[in-house]
């Protein structure tokens, strides 16, 4: 867990807040697709700690890393609360928490396709930037989704960092006017058979329309999970869900977040 002091908690506008943390014992161990639980208040209300994506780590992934950097949305008391946290206050995150997002062998033709929708860019980003310092990085390309423009938050971050990115909103204000599934459809088309693969996160109705396309297509896809987690390492099967053959349960806390579509049940 170690110290972690507030360095920054900026309002983004339409909800959204960045929280970054000063964090040395955390930051060089977070891959991304972790989480931290965050203690969002000193007394019972709430009790529970709320878990968040870590999006970015600074000055770089790996064993020089110091800070830890979340993107949220207030959506309730708990978010609420992290609104009102100060700079220079103290902390508490506990992980880093669950897999890393998995690394698909893409040839120089293929394509790694980052499906984000809402709140979901907030993995993405880490990913993105852990690929940055690599020498041969897979082909990938990021799609994000929102409802609106001025939803598609951190779309500048992947611009600022150079990624190959393109948007969807559905009232067409920005980018492919529709859903992001139905844009990395026409993204997937030209690629020829053999040679994608994908990784979501989103809300559960673009999950769920990535998980059919996936199977479709037969395509690997990994789709994270971001169900209710009331401990975040496995102790409490608050998180649950069934194999696809419905024989036992797995925790998405500690195999996920992200599992791969065909590990995925009906209905998740
Ligand atoms: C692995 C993981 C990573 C996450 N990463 C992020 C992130 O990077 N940024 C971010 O803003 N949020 C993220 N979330 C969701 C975040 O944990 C919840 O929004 C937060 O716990 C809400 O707490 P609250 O007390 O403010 O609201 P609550 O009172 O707990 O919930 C308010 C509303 O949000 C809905 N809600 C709460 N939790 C979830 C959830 N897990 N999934 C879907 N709906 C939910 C509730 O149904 C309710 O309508 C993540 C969740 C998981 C499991
Ligand atoms: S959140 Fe407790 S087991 Fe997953």
């Amino acid at each position: 867990m170690g110290e972690a002091t507030i360095t920054r908690n900026d309002d983004l506008g339409e909800g959204w807040f960045l929280l970054e943390a000063h964090a040395p014992a955390l930051a060089p161990r977070v891959r991304a697709g972790q989480f931290v639980q965050v203690r969002v208040s000193d007394g019972d209300d709430p009790l529970i700690r709320r878990p968040f994506s870590v999006s970015d780590v600074l000055p770089q992934p790996g064993v020089t890393a110091e800070s830890v950097r979340i993107l949220y949305q207030v959506v309730g008391p708990g978010t609420r609360r992290m609104q009102r946290f100060a700079v220079g206050e103290p902390i508490d995150l506990l992980g880093p928490l669950g897999k890393p997002l998995p690394r698909p062998e893409i040839p120089k033709d293929g394509l790694l396709l980052l499906v984000g929708g809402g709140i979901g860019v907030a993995p993405l980003h880490l990913y993105c930037r852990e690929l940055a310092f690599e020498t041969d990085p897979p082909p990938h390309r990021v799609l994000l989704g929102a409802r609106r423009r001025s939803l598609l938050v951190g779309w500048e971050a992947f611009q600022e960092l150079g990624v190959d990115t393109a948007v969807s909103t559905d009232d067409g204000s920005a980018g492919h006017s529709g859903n992001v599934v139905d844009l990395a459809r026409s993204h997937l088309d030209p690629v020829r058979e053999g040679a994608a693969a994908g990784i979501g996160c989103g809300p559960h109705g673009m999950n769920l329309a990535l998980r059919d396309l996936a199977v479709e297509r037969e395509i690997p896809f990994w789709i994270s999970l971001e169900n209710y987690m009331p401990c975040g390492f496995g102790a409490c099967f608050g998180c649950v869900i069934p194999t696809p053959d419905g024989t036992r349960y797995r925790r998405v806390c500690v195999e996920g977040p992200a599992f791969p579509v065909l590990e995925l049940p009906a209905q998740f």
